[in-house]
């Protein structure tokens, strides 16, 4: 099918990110504030409302959906919405329907993801020692995370662990984790911290690990032979030499992947982003809301923001607290 969503820079939209609630049963000290106020229930899109939003989506030629958050699975009823996107699946007109999630719930919602047609799921996991992932996801338990890891893999899906670097934090664990996620036969993903939302005192500066040097030390231990393959996403992508593993980097600061960007986010409220990195976006509620029965003045609303599709983001540290820092938070447009 030829693509129906093309930017103004000629790239095809075909990965649409959804976060389904900002709520989440962690607040990860990068990506939350401890307290958070969170949207009022009545201010969601309604699962049905999800699902007209996504499918439209899918009509317009959106063959990639991740699901986020927030934590996505704390959504009340998150599994009918699953259920309902795997006729996407059936016909065809979606290849890959996913998640991004903590992992808290997963033990208990595994088996039925894969019933739904999910076949990877993304894990945020910073650390393998106990006391530090409670402190920096602020009270979250390792153990219950593990056994939702198992229970994935269990179910038959195949899991990416997500890790944040923090200097000064996982920055010991580097080789750790590199060989956790390989005996486990697990993707690995290191994501630099990236400056989003207002977190009062945390210092997101000091926190900063380049990947660059975080190559480095791997070097150190490693031989890494460099794939050129990209899958349209951020990460680029390393193979061990002597383990055969592969490890992706998300280096949104000191790489710039945007002009292969495929994908829009969408928020819990129906606002479309059009750039994790850049405040363009659209509010597609009212077109959903005030036209139940008429999906046109959606369809025109969707192929009016993507024509705000802006050529890349600017994230700059040295403008962290100077005008134009994305104030918004990661929980909001579902990193
Ligand atoms: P794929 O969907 O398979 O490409 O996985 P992914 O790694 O993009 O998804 P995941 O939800 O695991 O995202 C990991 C992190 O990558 C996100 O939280 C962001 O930090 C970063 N990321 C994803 N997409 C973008 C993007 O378009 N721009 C930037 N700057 N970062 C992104
Ligand atoms: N910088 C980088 N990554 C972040 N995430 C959340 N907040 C930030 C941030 N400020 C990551 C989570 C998860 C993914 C969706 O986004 O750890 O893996
Ligand atoms: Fe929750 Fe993920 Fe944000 Fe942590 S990073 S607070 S798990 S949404």
């Amino acid at each position: 099918m030829t693509p129906k969503l093309i930017d103004p820079f000629a790239r095809a939209i075909t990965y649409l990110r959804v976060s389904v609630t900002d709520r989440c049963d962690f607040r990860c000290v990068y990506c939350m504030a401890e307290n958070m106020t969170f949207l009022p229930k009545k201010e969601l899109l309604t699962l049905e409302e999800l699902d007209r939003m996504c499918s439209t989506f899918v009509d317009l030629g959106v063959e990639k959906l991740r699901i986020t958050g927030g934590e996505p699975l704390v959504r009340k009823g998150i599994m009918t919405f699953f259920q309902s996107m795997t006729r996407h699946l059936d016909s065809g007109a979606l290849k890959e329907l996913t998640l991004t999630t903590n992992g808290s719930q997963l033990e208990r919602f595994a088996k039925d993801l894969y019933a739904a047609g999910v076949r990877r799921v993304n894990v945020s996991l910073d650390t393998l020692d106990e006391e530090k992932f409670a402190r920096v996801t602020r009270w979250g338990r390792l153990p219950q995370v593990m056994r939702g890891i198992d229970a994935a893999q269990a179910a038959g899906m195949r899991v990416k662990i997500n890790v944040v670097a923090l200097k000064g934090f996982n920055e010991e664990e580097l080789f750790q984790l590199v060989e956790w996620c390989n005996s486990r036969d697990m993707d690995l993903t290191f994501i630099e911290v990236m400056p989003m939302g207002d977190l009062g005192n945390e210092d997101r500066v000091g926190q900063y690990w380049s990947l660059k040097d975080l190559r480095g030390q791997l070097s150190e231990q490693y031989s890494l032979i460099d794939l050129a393959e990209r899958s349209g996403g951020p990460a680029r992508y390393v193979q061990l030499q002597e383990t055969g593993q592969k490890i992706g980097f998300i280096t949104p600061l000191s790489h710039n992947f945007c002009e292969s960007c495929n994908r829009v986010r969408m928020t819990c409220t129906g606002e479309l982003y059009m750039c994790l990195g850049q405040e363009d976006m659209a509010d597609l509620r009212p077109a959903l809301r005030d036209h139940p029965d008429d999906n046109q003045p959606l369809v025109e609303a969707i192929h009016k923001a993507i024509g705000l599709k802006p050529k890349g983001h600017d994230f700059d540290y040295s403008r962290q607290r100077a005008d134009g820092q994305v104030s918004r938070h990661m929980s909001h447009t579902g990193g």
